[in-house]
């Protein structure tokens, strides 16, 4: 039986000299997968406010359904990095942004592992018949040395996803399980060091 990382990592580089079809060091990769590549930026838009509360419940009392948005924030070698802030906005259910005040606004450093946590209101779509934005969050990402991300959070199955000159899908949540009024959602972003910003 196998019952340390060494042994298994010697169990692994012997299989791997027996022919390609063996690749169980992959099973026992340390550092977590990742696209590497940088999350792609958009416009901040009008409704940034900045100096938001350092929190992670930004529901604000409002009705919705509760989105929990939870991810990492990993630099282009997919290591976490800690201490970044995340600054996350959003317009409520009706597709309203608080410009007067802080509702579904608000920021919060990573942990050790890059991680961050928020629960808001899903956002509705918003705007006209010549300008229609289909849901989305806006963020602001930094970490210490890296260059300040700006951008923005798109849902899967949108209709409006495709009508939306801005959507990304390279900025699509990931969504998991949801539960009567909640819906979790994930999205990791990836800085760049600051050359390579
Ligand atoms: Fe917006």
């Amino acid at each position: 039986m196998l019952n340390s990382r060494r042994q298994l990592l010697q169990a692994g580089a012997g299989l791997l000299l027996v022919g390609p079809v063996a690749h169980p060091l992959q099973a026992l990769a340390q550092t977590p997968v990742c696209d590497d590549s940088p999350t792609p930026r958009q416009i901040e838009g009008p409704f940034y406010t900045p100096q938001t509360p350092k929190r992670s419940d930004l529901t604000s009392g409002l009705s919705g359904q509760v989105l929990v948005l939870e991810g990492r924030v990993l630099n282009t070698q997919c290591q976490p990095i800690a201490n970044a802030i995340v600054d996350l906005w959003g317009c409520d259910a009706q597709g309203n942004y608080d410009n007067k005040g802080f509702k579904l606004r608000g920021h919060q450093f990573t942990d050790s592992q890059g991680r961050f946590r928020f629960q808001t209101i899903k956002p509705g779509a918003y705007g006209n018949s010549s300008f229609r934005r289909t849901p989305h969050l806006h963020v602001k990402v930094q970490g210490q040395g890296t260059p300040l991300l700006t951008t923005q959070l798109y849902f899967p199955d949108e209709p409006l996803n495709q009508q939306d000159g801005f959507y990304n899908p390279a900025l699509l949540v990931q969504i998991g399980e949801s539960k009567a009024q909640t819906v979790l959602a994930s999205f990791d972003f990836v800085l760049p060091a600051r050359s390579e910003g």
